[in-house]
Parts: structure tokens; sequence; C-alpha cells
């Protein structure tokens, strides 16, 4: 297994794909659709070149290279994490089992499902975040923008790989279909629900990447450690090109706050609207509507479903090998706070093995709160009293068990009437939606940077923050 990328393929690899001629051509094939997709649901902006990072090893060496590309022309591809031939099951029935190199008949449909899940977010974030390359605030936030949608692009390559690879006809046919649901389309939407809301503004981009690629991060981590080791090899690639997603959004935040706090202090009211600011309680309900859709993401608190694909070994937990017990699950209990029909709350204790959902929204959870951390603490050094907040996991949800209650962001249980009545103090109101995007005008100059967001301290790969990270003419 090579570790080196192959570059001269015509599908970058370090798979070894010019050893199995198949898979090659339904890759090929598939090539194409991909590229046309990019042309259809891809960012709407032009360049002539975006100074970009491609990875060209997957070592630790591997990752510094930058240059400028036209993004049609990156190169997509097939990296896997190196192999470890002696890579063990960790959890469940089969642990201690040497991992599987290939897909056992009993759990194909389970793990083509997982995939197909996994796979169907990567290409919505791209189509979601198609029209922001139009009123990018810098240069360089630009530039993170096609950085974020080119690997959301190539997270795509990494489970069709699969797909191809593992899965048969009916693999290639669910290849397909990632490229024919698009988000927010009426007949056929992306498979889950935050990936049909649109990203229409950056505040909504920095949000959606701290608060939704963090969703990604838990998930990748979780089916980085399946007995299905071209699987786990797969995300633990992705892993790495997650984070600098993450990074666009928790600095991009950070860049906002700090924003408005120079503005408050400025001109001596937190009513910044009319100096070209993001008020703090419109940052507050932006924080407030991603982080509720977000946890949406990890489905039911009790599941079956995931019970069964742990047992299964398919889908592990947040860094399973570090967790102290017998990975088995058999005997541990987990308590479940849930909202009852007289509008107060109950703990129900439940079998851990059900409820994993809810253990891996708790890790979720608790690294959300170093981010409202650290806007506090930007405020609090400016010396504005205001405090951020993360609501309550009950508020404003679709799934689980919170789902048929209205529960404020403090975690008070409502009736209807209250609950249309404080929506437009903790959810987006139109008019700040409106008023958000009445901020948004691209600033294209080398250099220069919109009135509502700071610059960042460092620019990237060692470069400053006026560097042409992007050629536009
Ligand atoms: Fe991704
Ligand atoms: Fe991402």
């Amino acid at each position: 297994m090579p570790t080196r990328i192959d570059y001269d393929a015509k599908i970058p690899n370090n798979v070894d794909l010019s050893s199995n001629r198949r898979l090659q051509r339904a890759l090929e094939g598939w090539q194409p659709k991909f590229m046309n997709w990019w042309a259809e649901m891809g960012p709407t902006l032009e360049t002539h070149g975006v100074y970009l990072r491609t990875a060209v090893s997957v070592g630790r060496e591997g990752w510094a290279h930058f240059d400028h590309v036209i993004p049609q022309d990156y190169r997509w591809g097939i990296f896997l994490a190196e192999h470890d031939p002696d890579r063990r099951i960790a959890f469940g029935q089969h642990k201690g089992e040497p991992a599987w190199q290939q897909v056992p008949g009993e759990y194909r449909a389970d793990l083509q499902r997982l995939i197909v899940i996994q796979g169907d977010t990567e290409p919505a974030s791209v189509e979601q975040q198609r029209l922001l390359g139009l009123t990018a605030p810098s240069l360089y936030d630009l530039r993170n923008l096609f950085q974020v949608n080119v690997e959301e692009g190539r997270h795509l390559w990494a489970m069709v790989y699969l797909l191809h690879a593992y899965f048969g006809k009916e693999g290639r046919e669910e290849a397909e279909a990632l490229l024919y649901r698009n988000s927010g389309s009426p007949d056929s939407p992306r498979i889950l629900g935050a990936f049909n809301e649109e990203t229409a503004d950056w505040l909504a981009f920095y949000m959606f990447t701290y608060f939704t690629d963090r969703d990604g991060k838990y998930q990748l981590g979780t089916l980085k450690e399946s007995a299905f080791d071209p699987l786990s090899r797969t995300c633990e690639f992705m892993l790495k090109e997650e984070a600098h997603h993450m990074f666009v959004g928790t600095t991009g935040v950070d860049r906002v706050v700090t924003r408005s706090a120079e503005l408050i202090r400025e001109h001596d009211t937190l009513d910044i609207a009319a100096h070209g600011g993001i008020p703090l309680d419109i940052i507050q309900r932006y924080i407030n509507f991603h982080y509720s859709v977000s946890l949406d993401l990890f489905g039911s608190e009790t599941s079956t479903n995931a019970a069964n694909y742990y047992t299964s070994g398919l889908k592990g937990r947040w860094q399973e090998t570090r967790r102290k017990d017998d990975h088995q699950l058999t005997d541990d209990s987990a308590a479940l706070e849930k909202p009852r029909p007289d509008g107060t709350w109950g703990t129900e204790e439940i079998q851990a093995i059900l409820a994993l959902n809810l253990d891996l929204r708790g890790e979720y959870i608790a690294d959300c709160h170093t981010g409202i951390k650290r806007w506090n603490k930007i405020l609090a050094d400016s010396g504005i009293d205001y405090t951020f907040r993360l609501p309550h996991p009950g508020f404003n949800r679709a799934v689980g068990i919170n789902s048929g209650y209205h529960i404020t962001p403090d975690g008070t249980i409502v009736d209807e009437q209250t609950w249309q009545d404080g929506k437009k103090n903790w959810l987006p109101t139109s008019e700040d939606l409106t008023f958000v995007r009445s901020l948004m005008k691209p600033v294209y100059e080398r250099g220069k940077i919109a009135s509502w967001v700071a610059p960042p301290s460092n620019g990237i790969n060692g470069k400053p923050f006026d560097y042409t990270y992007v050629y536009l003419t």
C-alpha cells in the first residue's frame, strides 16, 4: 500500500487503483458526473486561482502543499490513512478479532447505509454554500470557503470509493444518487434536515463550520472506530481535513465577536447595527439556531439501531480505545433527561448501549462549550457585560424525545402561545436575516476587510493577511 499519492493517474489515489481495472473504470465513469455536479451545484464565483492546500501524501509530512489552483482543476482523489496490518476490533461482539478488510455479508446493508448517510452530507454543504463566494468579506475568507468546498467534494469521493469498491452494483447506484439528491430540493432533498437549510450569509457559514462541521467530526470519529478497516482509514484521513473547517468556524465567529466588541466600545452602545456591526443578540440567535439543528443530526437519544451498530462493530464511540470500560456495554446504564407532559423534567435510567447517540451528543456539547467560552472571553476582555450561552439541548428540536415539546433556551417547557411569543428572541427573525444579508458585500481588494468582521490574526501557511489568496482577474 503506497502512502505517497499517485497524482499522475486520472484519479489521484493511494489505494493502488491501477491494479484494479474494473474499479478504476467504474470510478472514471463517475468522475465526469462529479465534474458536472461541481459545475452546476458547486461555487458560483469564477476565479483564476485559489491558494489551496492539496494533500500529497497522507503521512504527517504530506500536508503542507499550497499552491494557486483553479477550483475545477483541483485534484480530487482517494486517500486512506496508512494501513495497520495488526489492527483489531476495539468493541462489540467481535472485540479482539482482526479488523475486516472486506464487508461481512450480514452487515452489508447497514454499512452501506452508514456510508450513504455520511456521503450525503459532504456535497450537501457545498450546495448550501454555493453563493457565498459572491459576498466574501475578504480574499482570505474567500480562499477558506473554497478550501472547505473542495475538501467536502473530496469527502464525497472518499465515500463513493467505498461504495464502488465494496458494495457492487447497489453501491454504484447509491454513488449516482449522491449527486442526484440536492440540498433543499423539494423532490429529492438531502437525507438530513440540517443539510437542507440554506447557508445564506457569512455569519451562517461560520456558525455552520463551527456547529455542523463539528457534528461531522464526531460522526467521523465513531466511523473511524469501525471494524470495517477501509471505512476506518478513510475517516481517519477525512478528520484531518475536517479540522481546518472547524478552524474556519471557530476563528470566524471569534472575528465577528471581536469586531462587534470594537464597535460597541467605540460607540458606547450595544446597538451597533447602524455602525455596520452585528449586534450580540443576533449572534446569540444564530448560535441557538445552528446548535439546535446540529443536535438533531445525532438522532434519537435512545436508539436500537445505534446499539446494533455498536454490538456488530460497525460504529464505535468517540475515542473508543481510550474509554475505560469493557467496550461491550452489556451491564452499564445512562441517565436520560426527559420532558414530561405536565411540563416538568424527569430522569430515566436506560441501558448504556441504547444511549449511544446521547453519549456522542454529550461529547459534542462539551466541545461546543469551548467555543462559547472563548467568545465570552473576547467580550469580557473588552469589558462588555454580555454572555453568550448554549441553549438547553431540548430547545428547537425536530428529532428525539424533545421534538414534541416547546422548550425555551433555558430549558423551560412552555405552551404553544408562549413559544410563538418568545421565538423572536430566541431564533433569527426575518429582520435579523435581512439585516445580516445587507452587510454581505464582497470585499475583494487585497488586504481589505468588510466592516462587520475583524481580520484574522494570522494568514494561511505563514502568508500575511494581505496576500493575494485568490486571483479574480
Ligand atoms: Fe466533510
Ligand atoms: Fe467539513
